[in-house]
This record gives structure tokens, sequence and C-alpha cells, in this order.
């Protein structure tokens, strides 16, 4: 199984974003994360879609953008012209999940969910005909840098059980928060696709090296 490395540029050097994502093509990452927080739906605000545009301007890898807004469907449109790749959204949020689905397909990028650690698999359930992805958060959005929730795990396995009932086995299942060589492998052996790391690999010295060993140790699992 081909397993996806995401950093998440929410943990870059702020004062040098331009070179963060440079980095993150150059380590050999699968794409770009970005975690874009509305201070309603979470008690943070972080980046808007001129950073988007800015990171689309520097990288050809694909642009994952996930929206913790309380409303996506206002603003989607505006991160897909600013160049996001796929477009995730709360199923916690408070607008028409199936039509913001929709109208994100409508416009050319992936649609996604994301589910809160505290949310049920089963939530995901109506949306999952209409996502390609689904992000099972692996701490309390909000803030880079947590510890994993191990309770998460169960979850994983049950959306991707969902998921080949759905006729989806192609879903790509993320984990996002806390994610390192050790937690990633174990994501992974639940059935997790896509690894999204901000802390361990924007903080690792070398990031090349540890998208690399995030690579092994994901494959090492999925064995
Ligand atoms: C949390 C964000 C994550 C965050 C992960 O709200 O959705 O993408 O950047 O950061 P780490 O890997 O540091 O937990
Ligand atoms: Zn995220």
């Amino acid at each position: 199984m081909n397993v996806k490395i995401l950093p998440s540029l929410l943990a870059a050097d702020i004062g040098n974003l331009e070179a963060a994502v440079r980095r993150a093509e150059s380590a050999g990452a699968d794409g770009l994360h970005l975690d874009i927080m509305d201070g309603v739906f979470v008690p943070n605000v972080s980046m808007g879609p001129a950073v988007v545009e800015m990171a689309r301007r520097c990288t050809g890898i694909s642009l994952n953008v996930h929206l913790m807004m309380i409303r996506p469907d206002q603003y989607a449109s505006r991160f897909i012209d600013a160049g996001a790749d796929s477009l995730l959204i709360h199923v916690e949020a408070q607008c028409d999940v199936a039509e913001t689905l929709a109208y994100i397909r409508k416009c050319g990028a992936r649609p996604g969910i994301a589910l809160n650690p505290g949310t049920s698999a089963g939530r995901a359930d109506p949306f999952l005909i209409a996502a390609d992805e689904v992000i099972c958060m692996t701490v309390e959005p909000g803030h880079g840098g947590q510890s994993f929730m191990r309770d998460v795990l169960p979850k994983i396995e049950a959306v991707r059980s969902a998921s080949i009932k759905a006729g989806k086995p192609e879903m790509d299942i993320l984990v996002d928060g806390g994610i390192d060589r050790n937690t990633g492998a174990d994501c992974v052996r639940r059935g997790a696709t896509v690894l999204v790391a901000g802390t361990s690999l924007y903080g690792a010295k070398d990031m090349s090296a540890e998208v690399q060993a995030l690579r092994e140790s994901a494959l090492a699992a999925s064995a």
C-alpha cells in the first residue's frame, strides 16, 4: 500500500512560509496540509486564502486544505480559486455538508470531510459517497504540537470498513494530530492511508530523513 505523507504548514516558521513550502517539496512530501482556523469553530485563528495562493505559486505538490470553520460553505470557492487541490470540511460545521461537498467537486477540487475526536464514525456515513477523503482528527483541532489520542484508533478502522461498504475502497483516510513514526504506524495498521504531520516533520533537523523514516514505518505497518 502506498501511504502519503503531508507536512502540516501550521508547524512551520511563520517568518518564512515560502521556504517552508519549498522545504516540504524537496523533502519528498506527497503534498502539503494547510490548516485554516476561523476563531469560531476552534479557539484559534490561522491562515487564509492568501497563504494557499502563496503555496500554489511555490510548489507543484498537491495542496490539502483543512477548513476548521463554522461556515466552510461561505469560503469554499475562495480556497479553490487560491489553488486548493483538496478541500476538507468538518461534519460538525453549521452548513449543509452534502451540498458543500457537491459544490467543492463541481468547482474541480477533491471534497473531503473531517471528524473531531469525539465524533462517531457513523457521522461520516451519509457523506462517504460524496467525499474522496476523510480526516480522523487524532487531537482536538485548534493547535499543533498536541499528544496523539489513542482512543481514536478504532474509528479509523470503522471509517475504512464503512468506506468499503459504501463502494469507496479507494477512500483516502487521513490522520491529523500528534503523528510521528510510532503513532503513524499505529494508524496505518488500522487503515489510514495519509499521514498529516506538523511538529514531527517541521521540527526535524532533516525533514527529508524524517519523511523517509515516516514512510518506511508506514510501509512496514501496512505489510
Ligand atoms: C490541528 C491541525 C493539525 C496540526 C497537526 O488542529 O489540524 O494539522 O497542524 O500538528 P501536529 O502534527 O504538530 O500535531
Ligand atoms: Zn489539519
